[in-house]
C-alpha cells in the first residue's frame, strides 16, 4: 500500500437530536464523505489521497470539518459543493483554501 501524500479527515459524528453540541451529521456531514469518496474514486487518487470518515475532530458547531494531514490544516463549514474546490486546490494543487479554513483563534 503507498503512503499518501495527503489524508483527509472527514468528521462523520452524529449526535442525538437536542445534544448541546450538536455535530457535523446535523450539518449535512455525510453528503460531504460521499463526495469526497466519489471524487477520490473518479480521480483514481488512490496512490496520492487518502479520505477516511472519522469522529469529532473538535469545532463541533462548525461542522462540517475536514481535517488535511500533513498540513494538519482544517476547514469548516464545508458543503458538498465545496469538495472540487478542496481537490483541486489543495489535495492536487497544495494550496490551501483560504475561505474555508477554521478560524485560527479555534484551530
Ligand atoms: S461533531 Fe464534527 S467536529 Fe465535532
Amino acid at each position: 500500500m503507498p503512503k499518501p501524500a495527503r489524508h483527509v479527515f472527514v468528521c462523520s459524528q452524529a449526535r442525538p437530536p437536542g445534544h448541546p453540541r450538536g455535530s457535523c451529521a446535523q450539518k449535512g456531514c455525510h453528503e460531504v464523505v460521499d463526495e469526497f469518496t466519489k471524487q477520490w474514486q473518479q480521480r483514481q487518487l488512490f496512490a496520492e489521497v487518502a479520505v477516511t470518515p472519522s469522529g469529532c475532530i473538535g469545532p463541533c458547531s462548525m461542522g462540517t470539518n475536514v481535517l488535511v494531514y500533513p498540513e494538519g490544516v482544517m476547514y469548516s463549514n464545508v458543503t458538498k459543493a465545496d469538495v472540487t474546490e478542496i481537490f483541486e486546490e489543495h489535495l492536487i494543487g497544495g494550496r490551501p483554501v483560504t475561505r474555508l479554513l477554521t478560524p485560527a483563534s479555534i484551530w
